[in-house]
């Protein structure tokens, strides 16, 4: 019985992965590389010694999904695959209602078929909107501002249709907050296209000298220093509550949203500090006009992931920053082919894991 991870490449997807694979999990893992590389899944094998099959497909192509179903016993999938990007969810609203909203219908009618009825969704934050009302709890009213938002609440309204009419269905709806950091050994992290739009990228950027400074978007809002404040969660301790959340549902019928947050919030100000005492660099930055739709203040109220998930986040900003710094600085150019030609000459165990790869 193996879980069936969509988007298993990307920055959240990979250190899922790991943490799944460290469990003693069968995964399969989908992905179209839309916004991560080959590489990555390499170094999943890497750090964890495991192999697992892997498909290069889209999940809104029905037959390879078909097919993944077909040949692998899956007993519940964590779906992480979609769009992500709000600027540019604006742009191009028809391709993030298609990829996220339309590949999310595609993949719970193939598990309907199948019948396959547990999964994890990734959900964010953003399906709470713009709200000042901190703590979030997961009774907060829920209103997205931006296309991008919205596939993630419509989403959701889906799957609690879904569990309504079948309740044989376990959902977890798992609401990101600001994830950030790497995993430990620096070698698997975030690797934006382009200029980062995220702030931690941004900064380890501007630290590592491939950014000359950083602009900080409002210092005149109503918290501690002026600047926004938010609710930044390694990496790692989010792919832990997805484990959690699997275990959830496999005991627990129905659709639950839970907060995956640490419960506390951080301005910009506080995040360039610790970054340049983790980092000994300094991170220049200019403060600008606010970014539209940003919210001041945004921070979780935790304790139902806690009473219910048996879940918390473990690791402070101290370690966020030093584990992003470790992998920006490992790797500057994140999974380029220039990084990928170091690893291969490096580790033995990527040629095997190479064979396991296959490609629909
Ligand atoms: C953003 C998205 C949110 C998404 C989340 C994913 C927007 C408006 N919101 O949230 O929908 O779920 O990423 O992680 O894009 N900042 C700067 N300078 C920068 C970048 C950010 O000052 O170059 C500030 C922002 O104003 C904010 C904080 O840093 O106060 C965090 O920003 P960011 O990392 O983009 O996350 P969110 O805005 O919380």
């Amino acid at each position: 019985m193996a879980i069936l991870v969509t988007g298993g490449a990307g920055y959240i997807g990979s250190h899922t992965c790991v943490e799944l694979l460290n469990e003693g999990y069968e995964i399969v893992v989908v992905d179209n590389f839309s916004n991560s590389k080959p590489e990555s899944l390499k170094r999943i094998s890497e750090i964890t010694g495991k192999l697992f099959p892997f498909y290069q497909m889209d999940v809104l192509d029905k037959k390879a999904l078909d097919q993944v179903f077909s040949e692998n016993t899956i007993e519940a999938v964590i779906h992480f695959a979609g769009s992500k990007a709000v600027g540019e969810s604006v742009s191009i609203p028809l391709a993030y209602y298609q990829n996220n909203v339309i590949g999310t219908v595609i993949l719970c009618e193939m598990m309907k078929n199948y019948g396959v009825k547990n999964l994890v969704f990734s959900s964010s934050a953003t399906v709470y909107g713009a709200t000042d009302q901190v703590p979030i709890t997961e009774d907060t009213m829920l209103g997205a501002v931006n296309p991008y938002g919205r596939t993630k609440l419509m989403i959701e309204e889906i799957l609690r249709d879904l569990s309504e009419s079948d309740e044989t269905w376990s959902i977890a709806l798992l609401r990101y907050f600001n994830p950030v950091g790497a995993h430990r050994s620096g070698r698997i992290g975030e690797d934006p296209n382009g200029i980062p739009n995220n702030l931690m990228p941004y900064i380890s950027q501007v630290a590592v000298g491939k950014l000359e400074s950083l602009n900080i978007f409002g210092s005149d809002y109503p918290t501690k220093d002026g600047t926004g404040v938010r609710d930044y969660i390694h990496v790692v301790d989010l792919a832990m509550g997805h484990l959690k959340a699997l275990e959830k549902i496999r005991s627990k019928r129905g659709v639950d949203a839970y907060n995956l947050g640490t419960g506390s919030g951080y301005s910009v100000l506080e995040m360039v500090e610790e970054f340049e005492q983790v980092s000994g660099q300094s991170i220049p930055y200019t403060i600008v006009e606010r970014r539209a739709g940003d919210a001041a203040i945004c921070y979780a109220d935790v304790t139902k992931a806690r009473n219910e998930l048996g879940w918390s986040a473990t690791r402070g900003i101290h370690e966020m920053c030093e584990d992003t710094w470790r992998w920006q600085q490992n790797n500057p150019e994140g999974y380029s082919e220039e990084s990928k030609i170091k690893q291969e000459t490096r580790s033995p165990v990527l040629k095997t894991a190479v064979g396991l790869f296959m490609s629909h």
